[in-house]
């Protein structure tokens, strides 16, 4: 029974480009999903979009000396675009800036006004008094009342996930001066989640809910179990939608209560577009609503949302909230600020085309039930040891034999033995297989029978041996061959829902196009023959589904990765106080001078001391230094220098310095000499 399905991936941030973080946890597993219903027969709405509205784009607009606006057309471009050069196959990808989505969420909350659905209060809120503004959300950040992270946001803890108001925070301070922040009254407008707690309760706790993931309800009922309390839906910031109702003068509508509604809006827009009733998809209780997002939004979508719909009264809820948890690069957490992540731009510049090895990676190793580590190396692993050796090889082969043997030609099967007959039935039965992975939202799970499919079709052409058999049974070859040729017909059906542009290479080498009717997914457990005697596959030599990546070219996205960490290390190095004020007297009493380091030594029984003579250019001297940890011997001889040689000398271990070698660090906190790095600079000339 086809069945209609509303499938929302959580709306972006404009203000940066997407990683492998939100293509993991979200939208590759939200497309996996929606094109494996589609495939199906069901009847789909997956939506997107933008999240224009919020603290963080006005953060990077001020940043920049741009405008909100500018932010979030830039990224709102990038991200588009992301989406479509990684094939996720969005219905509709909209903005919260879009027209529709301001009348929608502006509708919405006056609807709930009207309803009285909101407790409107005068309360203290967090103000900054330099900055002239209220700090609200991602303005101020303190300590976390629930978990003592001290880099929560007012509106949320990205440490514990909890939702909180400003004011909870212990020791907050204003992101923008750094000020403790002082308490001002002013009006905003509250959705009592109290009043919803009940309702939660049952529709979650009680209810048939026990089949989410474990994640969700246990974050979910420990939420529910503290109590809820109001939270405010409206701001006061200048970046939003304006409050539409009266006393609601220069206050916008709080982010999480407009960017949710925007899955409404972008439905609407889709719609309006492609002669649909918008209406079907989020007010028939027919209509399965699931919403993809990562762990940190949680919250937002089991609690406030569904007050938020209930509230309204006319919505459905949620069937399921599939949060994924969170995806670590290389042992350490992505991060935007610290650039510590692999963004799909440089992906696609750096692996052109290859944007399934990337979608089956992170598949392959997707936190669904715990934080994971992306590693290149298992990128590597993945496409080398799966997608080249087990997937791209089987259909290699048949391909090229095909050609070889029958001019691509799919000959008439002789007779079947046990095997084929046994090879046959176990392909029947993997779409009933990779079905319940993908619909219990195991899609780790899902991706490795696609690959076991594959392994099968390995196996069979392995054990069959037809590059043999051709010289001794061409009757036997050609039965193994149309075996195996619907094998990888199979796997050109049921891999588009994890390998799209894949599916789509396999299908033009095996020219679906040119069949009666489009292979559907339940086609591949139904019929007995997928690739028909006599049809014929694309001729020449077939285009190569993968290949094999090189240790150079992992090492140079780990080196990518290095350096993004030194950079970042030197940013955030603390450049120490200016020291006390000397007078130029005081300054002239210094004699540096150029020199050169003529021979070296370890100094006994030390660790740190190297025993140098240096040509200061007045005479050769001997210097004490403490850098042997840094260089050996033998890698400063020769070194130009600065040198302080009026400096009282003084004995170390016993040996007379007599002045001072000047060094300094690295961003890494290497030692390097201060060098005077001049051609033709003669020893002992004054550094002033
Ligand atoms: O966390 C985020 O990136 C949010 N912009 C997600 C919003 S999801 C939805 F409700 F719109
Ligand atoms: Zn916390």
């Amino acid at each position: 029974m086809p069945k209609r399905y509303t499938i929302t991936a959580a709306l972006p941030y404009t203000n940066g480009p997407i990683h492998i973080g939100h293509l993991a946890g979200v939208y590759v597993p939200a497309d996996i999903y929606s094109r494996y219903l589609r495939l199906t027969g069901n009847d789909v709405a997956f939506i997107c979009g933008s999240d224009e509205h919020g603290v963080p784009i006005t953060i990077k607009a001020k940043k920049e000396g741009v405008t909100p606006q500018d932010i979030v057309d830039k990224y709102h471009a990038i991200i588009k675009q992301s989406f479509e050069d990684f094939g996720i196959s969005f219905d509709n990808y909209s903005r919260t800036s879009a027209k529709i989505h301001h009348e929608t969420a502006s509708e919405f909350f006056k609807t709930l006004y009207d309803k009285n659905e909101f407790v409107e209060e005068v309360s203290e809120q967090l103000y900054d008094e330099e900055a002239n503004q209220f700090l609200a959300d991602r303005f101020v950040i303190g300590t976390c009342p629930k978990c003592g992270y001290e880099e929560a946001y007012g509106d949320q803890c990205e440490n514990c996930g909890t939702s909180h108001n400003a004011t909870d925070l212990i020791n907050p301070k204003s992101a923008i001066t750094g000020n403790t922040p002082t308490l001002k009254e002013t009006k905003h407008w509250f959705l009592p989640l109290n009043k919803h707690e009940e309702f939660l309760r049952e529709w979650i706790l009680k209810g048939h809910k026990k089949d989410w993931k474990p994640n969700v309800y246990g974050q979910v009922k420990s939420w529910i179990d503290d109590g809820l309390r109001p939270r405010a839906v409206t701001r006061d910031l200048d970046w939003g939608i304006p409050v539409p109702v009266e006393g609601g003068e220069g206050k916008v509508l709080y982010v999480w209560f407009d960017a949710p509604i925007g899955y409404i809006s972008a439905t609407k827009e889709w719609a309006e577009r492609v002669g649909k009733n918008w209406e079907d998809y989020w007010k028939n209780e027919d209509t399965k609503l699931v919403h993809f997002i990562g762990k940190d939004n949680i919250v937002f979508h089991c609690i406030i949302f569904p007050s938020m719909l209930k509230a309204e009264g006319s919505y459905i809820l949620p069937d399921n909230v599939p949060a994924n948890e969170f995806l670590n690069l290389e042992g350490n957490k992505l991060s935007t600020s610290k650039n510590w992540a692999v963004w799909l731009p440089e992906y696609l510049e750096d692996f052109p085309n290859q944007q399934d090895i990337l979608r089956y990676a992170l598949t392959a190793n997707a936190p669904e039930t715990k934080d994971n580590d992306f590693t290149w190396k298992d990128f590597q692993a993945r496409n080398n040891n799966e997608l080249v050796a087990i997937f791209g090889n089987f259909i290699n082969r048949v391909a090229v034999l095909t050609n070889k043997y029958y001019n691509g030609e799919i000959p008439q099967p002789a007779e079947f033995k046990a095997i084929d007959e046994e090879t046959l039935a176990a392909v029947k039965a993997y779409p009933a297989v990779i079905a319940s992975s993908i619909e219990r939202y195991r899609f780790r799970e899902g991706s490795q029978e696609l690959m076991n499919l594959a392994r099968l079709g390995n196996k069979y052409l392995a054990d069959e041996e037809p590059w043999k058999t051709i010289k001794t049974d061409e009757e036997r070859t050609k039965t193994v061959m149309f075996v195996a040729l619907q094998i990888a017909s199979a796997l050109a059906v049921l891999s588009e829902p994890f390998l799209p542009f894949t599916s789509n290479k396999l299908k033009s080498i095996l020219n679906h196009a040119e069949l009666d009717s489009e292979l559907i997914w339940e086609d591949i457990s139904t019929k007995d023959v997928l690739l028909p005697a006599g049809h014929s596959i694309q001729s020449g030599k077939p285009e190569l589904l993968f290949s094999k990546i090189e240790d150079e070219t992992i090492q140079k996205q780990l080196d990518k990765l290095e350096a993004s960490k030194k950079a970042n290390e030197a940013a955030n190095k603390k450049v120490e106080p200016q020291k006390d004020e000397i007078t130029f007297d005081d300054f002239t009493k210094l004699d540096l001078r150029v020199g050169t380091i003529l021979e070296a030594e370890k100094m006994p029984k030390t660790k740190k001391l190297l025993v140098l003579k240096v040509d200061t250019g007045i005479d050769t001297r001997t210097i004490v230094s403490g850098i042997a940890e840094s260089f050996s011997p033998e890698e400063v001889i020769g070194k130009r220098v600065t040198v302080l040689v009026n400096l009282a000398p003084r004995k170390l271990r016993g040996v007379e310095s007599q002045g001072m070698i000047l060094m300094t660090e690295d961003e890494s906190g290497n030692l390097v000499f201060v060098n005077p790095n001049i051609e033709g600079v003669a020893n002992g000339l004054k550094i002033s």
